[in-house]
């Protein structure tokens, strides 16, 4: 059944529905909300960032040096503060990525005029006649000033590729050791910092079977162990292993049975990564000129996550019946070929349209709904690089259509999941291959002292829909309030000289009887709240 068919199918059972119950309003959909049922507390740590030593990630977009012109706290712009402040990032991932196995944390810190010059991993992609030396003026003292400004736990990604497991150890100890214990302590305190950082997440490598060290899982596992064994236990802390590719083709789903067949007698990690690309890189898909093939191209392949969380989630139950260790997505986003850098040495950063929006609505959604088994995600990247928050060059800024999505999905964070019924038949849709099927409608929905908080994303570039949100189990919604997030042009950008071409706008929602109804745009991302009694 296409859309269509399924809008007048839906809109007789509705009004068939609604003759039955006396209400005077027909919708084409009708889901329905346990509020009185709530499932997992969706972890904060699901709106999670991620910044890396590559590009203008560091350098431009977040570090802009004490001397410079631009707005800055002690070297840090201070618009990204500000931002990443009121959207309330919960935690930052640094140093990488990739960049973070080769990466020695003993050249970021000390009089910065004398730290190192040394080699960065992403020097192999960088255009002819580049360069990008690491300056190491931005280290775990600058690190920890910038998520001490935004309010963001760190989480940092330590180097077990070509590092070793003192060097690991003696981070932890110089981040975390009391003044007055071990002398990494007073070198803290003699480099600015007295009191101890106390970091509690720490990434035990990244992608291990790739830049990481191309591992075999088992390979990974022994050194896993050996890297956390003799871990100094300053702060509790909470250890990601690495884990899967997600978005390979088979999901990569050999290397959790691997490294948790490895593990077997042995105390795993509480966090274990997944990264998940919406990979359009061997595809012609351009971050900025597409057509309707290419939005819903984006979308499906986006939308694959759910089954990628869902089957680790299995495999990782075999070993782990209590689930123990829950998924940390600490990579995920729309990853476009080369070719909207803004400018080439920015290398992974891309045009961000109202597409990657859209495609962040429905990835919350997906999380949201998965709240039980995610601890953490992470964005890559939150600023000039992929699915990025922000763009910046020298004195320009810009919030991106995906901040802005960050910032309506606020509501959900640290509330508890409530579960949706969402009946919505899928979409035929023209992509890459040829017709394929999306959900007609993305959904999640929270609750937090009777405060309900509800998403919705509608993916059809032809079709509104309306929707009625039924309360079940009795629940009467107040005044409720909707906030959109749409455009005419499904390539709309917000750029430097246009900053505000794509932002959130109040939208009517009117409470029935039990119900909330609305009707969604087409191509738009919702919030709906309201508090229920
Ligand atoms: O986010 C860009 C890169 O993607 C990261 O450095 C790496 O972990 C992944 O392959």
């Amino acid at each position: 059944m296409n859309r269509r068919t399924f809008l007048q199918a839906g809109a007789s059972a509705a009004i068939g529905a609604l003759a039955g119950s006396g209400l005077a309003f027909a919708a084409d959909a009708e889901i329905e909300l346990s509020a009185g049922e709530p499932g997992a507390v969706i972890s904060p740590h699901i709106y999670g960032h991620f910044i890396e030593h590559l590009g203008g990630v560091i350098y431009d977009g977040v570090w802009v040096g004490r001397n410079s012109s631009i707005p800055n706290v002690d070297g840090i712009r201070k618009q990204f503060v500000d931002d990443m402040k009121r959207i309330g990032a919960p935690n930052l991932r640094w140093p990488g990525g990739c960049f973070a196995d080769g990466y020695h944390w003993r050249d970021g810190i000390g009089d910065a005029s004398r730290r190192p010059r040394t080699y960065n991993f992403w020097q192999r992609r960088m255009p002819a006649g580049t360069d990008a030396t690491e300056t190491n003026q931005f280290g775990i003292h600058e690190f920890m000033h910038l998520c001490r400004l935004v309010g963001a736990e760190p989480y940092i990604a330590a180097n077990v590729g070509s590092g070793t497991p003192t060097e690991f150890h003696d981070w932890v100890s110089y981040c975390n050791a009391p003044l007055g214990t071990v002398s990494l302590a007073d070198k803290r305190a003699a480099n600015g910092d007295k009191e101890p950082f106390g970091v509690r997440y720490w990434g035990v490598g990244n992608e291990s079977w790739g830049c990481g060290g191309t591992m075999r899982p088992e390979e990974y596992a022994a050194l896993y162990r050996r890297f956390v064994t003799q871990f100094p236990a300053y702060t509790e802390p909470f250890l990601v292993a690495t884990g899967p590719r997600g978005h390979s083709a088979d999901g990569d789903i050999g290397w959790t049975t691997g490294f948790f067949e490895a593990m077997r007698g042995f105390e795993p990690p509480l966090g274990f990564s997944l990264h998940f690309y919406t990979d359009l890189r061997p595809t012609p898909v351009q971050a900025g000129n597409f057509q309707a093939p290419e939005w819903y191209e984006v979308l499906l392949r986006g939308v694959r996550l759910e089954k990628v969380i869902e089957d680790h989630w299995k495999e990782m139950g075999k070993f782990d019946a209590a689930h123990r260790t829950k998924l940390v997505v600490d990579e995920w986003g729309v990853w476009y070929a080369p070719g909207s850098e803004i400018t080439p040495a920015y290398i992974l950063s891309e045009t961000i349209t109202l597409r990657d929006a859209v495609h962040t609505g429905m990835t919350f959604d997906i999380f949201n709904r998965h709240a039980g088994k995610i601890a953490m995600a992470n964005v890559a990247q939150s600023v000039n690089c992929i699915h990025s928050l922000f763009l910046a060059r020298g004195a320009q800024f810009v919030r991106t259509p995906v901040y802005h999505v960050f910032d309506m999905y606020r509501s959900h964070m640290g509330a508890r999941q409530v579960p949706v019924s969402n009946p919505v038949p899928e979409l035929n849709i023209p992509a890459l291959a040829g017709q394929a099927r999306l959900p007609g409608l993305s959904a999640s929905a929270s609750i937090r002292d009777r405060r309900l908080a509800v998403t919705l994303t509608n993916p059809s570039l032809d079709a509104p829909l309306s929707v009625r949100i039924r309360l079940a189990g009795g629940a009467r919604a107040t005044e409720a309030r909707g906030l959109v997030l749409t455009h005419q042009d499904m390539r709309a950008t917000n750029t430097f000289a246009d900053p505000d071409e794509v932002k959130p706008a109040a939208y009517p929602v009117r409470v029935v009887a039990d119900a909330l109804v609305l009707s969604l745009p087409k191509q738009a991302v919702i919030l709906v709240e309201c508090d229920i009694t």
